[in-house]
């Protein structure tokens, strides 16, 4: 194994748990709030009202709401200038509005209320730059820009024209409009961008008495959707079904005359060109249609597959890994045409979905009209079709093929030194002692575990589980990692190796003991440095738990997701979610008085070290 991270030291004092409306990082750092919510990309946006009247033509052209993964492409290698490319993932009507959402008494929301929720979702690209150590948004460059949950969009990949993504608005079945609670992120070898659908089936509803079977299976809700805007479609304002295609009900016999196929245009990993604002982004059908958490690459070789790993938030789903069907060339690490490129390793391929053995071991299962199910000595393609259809049912050919459902698969991410491949495994309080299974090994899950595996020959790979999220005081067949109150976790969610092989670690906790000592947080671990004689990382216990430390803690009621640095490792930026009242002032440090409610804002954080330095180390 490489032991490239064998002189990397962890230097930071760790901070103690926290329960303020402020952000605890380790003495000697600072964290201040850099985009939040509402801030304007150009002048087309007014600046942002703490009354919450901005327009929805302001959210169009201001960073949008609920940031989570985002991934930072330096301009010209620098380590103070780049574009920090953002999910906002989902909106919290009461802050977004004046008053919060309104209705007609007929239950119709306003058109204009709408609008500004379709722009505060999607992705936001905002040019930033540091100057004499201090970071800011450079507003009014050319390359912020957003995109929206109304931004269109190319179709590619194996349902790019197919009839199942046929809609009035999109005849041929090529374009879809919007991508939808965009929650992980990710990032290819040739410099692109990759956004990730993840709960956007309840955007939608489908009052039809039955449902098509992918629609069931994903959870499309049957009697109203999550925020009501196919209700807006009454003003008649609208046009091209700018509402109405929220609600998938047929209305006659033909899909292309309605917006039944809508939601088959959703639940996939979108590629954007960072420099190129001009450029539609793609949907990359062939890496599979769920309620994808995020997608990052697998180790680079030359000459090899490109591979995507990618997990579907949800209890009891699968983890799964895209293949590409050309092999590497290092010539495309900078290539002229992006999304070209893109198109090359994202468009052809074959995905695969996880079976863990109980021994250890693993294999992973193709996805392929030829695919042999588990039961009835069948086929995919003879129980659903071609390759299409397996990918608009991706779930439903992981359960026919036999995948391990696990708890919850969140972020993953490659150790830089040794190809490891780690993913968080969040939570799942509905598993049931007759459902354990080696990697998902505790009943009602509250508090999650990270899984890794290193992949082998013929699509096998072995697998440890690398640390269980816990209460210290929890009993140890809870507690198996052996935290102490100094780095006790639950609920991990955001994940990232940095290149010099730091594994940072964030929380989406809820309701648990852990939640009632500490607020969501970021802990750092040097994984390669934690290793078993074969040169595996071994489960952290009693002997190597003091590996893990606490380096930040995020203000009541958010939580800490999303991660990106600079090339030179002074800057990193996390971002607070759904926090409670949090922020006061640009000093993210700073507690928000109490007895002064504030409109609270989501918000990108940088952290920095005081001496300029590296941070972490
Ligand atoms: Fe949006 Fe799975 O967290
Ligand atoms: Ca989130
Ligand atoms: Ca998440
Ligand atoms: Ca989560």
């Amino acid at each position: 194994p490489d032991t490239g991270a064998r002189n990397t030291r962890l230097r930071f004092e760790p901070v103690p748990g926290s329960k303020t409306d402020a952000v605890v990082v380790p003495e000697g750092y600072t964290a201040t709030i850099l985009a939040p919510w509402g801030t304007p990309l150009n002048g087309q946006a007014n600046a942002w009202k703490e009354d919450g009247t901005n327009s929805a033509e302001d959210q169009a052209n201001a960073v949008g709401m609920h940031h989570d993964g985002m991934h930072f492409f330096p301009i010209d290698g620098r380590s103070d200038d780049g574009l920090l490319l953002v999910n906002n993932e989902y909106i919290d009507q009461r802050a977004l509005h004046p008053d919060g959402p309104t209705q007609s008494e007929t239950g119709q929301r306003p058109a204009d209320e709408v609008r500004k929720e379709i722009n505060a979702h999607g992705v936001s690209v905002v040019r930033i730059t540091k100057k004499e150590g201090r970071w800011s948004v450079a507003s009014d460059d050319p390359l912020n820009r957003r995109y929206t949950s109304a931004t269109v969009m190319d179709l590619a990949g194996p349902l790019a024209g197919t009839d199942h993504v046929k809609t009035a608005f999109s005849r041929d079945g090529t374009r879809a409009r919007g991508t939808n609670n965009n929650c992980g992120n990710g990032y290819t070898p040739w410099g692109t961008y990759l956004t990730c659908e993840e709960n956007w089936p309840d955007i939608f509803v489908n009052r039809a008495e039955t449902l098509p079977a992918d629609q069931q299976r994903l959870g499309i809700p049957t009697e109203q959707s999550r925020y009501g805007w196919e209700t807006a479609a009454g003003d008649g304002s609208e046009k091209d079904g700018e509402f109405a295609r929220f609600d998938l009900t047929p209305r006659g016999d033909d899909p292309r005359e309605d917006y039944r196929n809508e939601a088959s245009t959703f639940g996939y990993i979108v590629e954007i060109d960072p420099f190129d604002g001009q450029r539609r982004a793609v949907k990359r059908t062939a890496l599979g249609r769920f309620r994808h958490e995020g997608c990052w690459p697998g180790k680079l070789e030359p000459g090899k597959p490109v591979v995507f790993y990618s997990g579907h938030d949800a209890r009891f789903e699968y983890i799964y890994k895209f293949v590409s069907e050309a092999n590497w060339d290092p010539a495309d690490a900078d290539p002229r045409d992006r999304l070209a490129t893109g198109a090359k390793y994202m468009d052809k391929g074959t995905l695969h979905v996880a079976r863990f053995n109980d021994d250890g071991t693993g294999q992973w299962l193709p996805l392929t009209p030829d695919a042999p199910t588990q039961q009835n000595y069948s086929t995919l393609g003879k129980e659903l079709g071609e390759l299409p259809e397996i990918i608009l049912n991706t779930a439903r050919a992981a359960d026919l093929v036999g995948a391990t459902p696990m708890d919850r698969p969140e972020w993953g991410n490659v150790d830089p030194h040794n190809g490891d491949v780690y993913m968080t495994l969040t939570n799942n309080d509905e598993r049931e002692i007759d459902q354990l299974n080696a990697p998902n090994p505790r009943p009602r899950n509250e508090n999650g575990q990270i899984i890794r595996w290193r992949e082998g020959d013929d699509g096998s790979f072995r697998w440890t589980i690398f640390v269980f999220g816990a209460h210290a005081k929890a009993p140890d067949y809870i507690n198996r990692s052996a935290l102490t109150q100094a780095n006790q976790f639950a609920s991990p969610d955001g994940l990232m190796f940095d290149p010099r092989g730091i594994l940072w670690i964030q929380t989406d906790n809820s309701d648990n003991a852990v939640a009632e000592y500490t607020n969501d947080q970021m802990l750092a671990v040097i994984p390669s440095q934690v290793t078993t004689r074969e040169g595996y990382a071994t489960t952290l216990d009693t002997r190597t738990q003091e590996h893990l430390k606490r380096f930040l803690v995020g203000p009541n009621g958010c939580e800490i997701t999303g991660f990106a640095a600079t090339p030179d490792h002074t800057s990193i930026f996390v971002n607070v979610q759904h926090p409670a009242n949090w922020p006061h002032d640009e000093d993210a440090t700073q507690a928000t008085p109490s007895g002064n409610p504030v409109r609270p804002r989501s918000s990108t954080i940088v952290i920095q070290r005081k001496d300029g330095g590296e941070v972490g180390v």
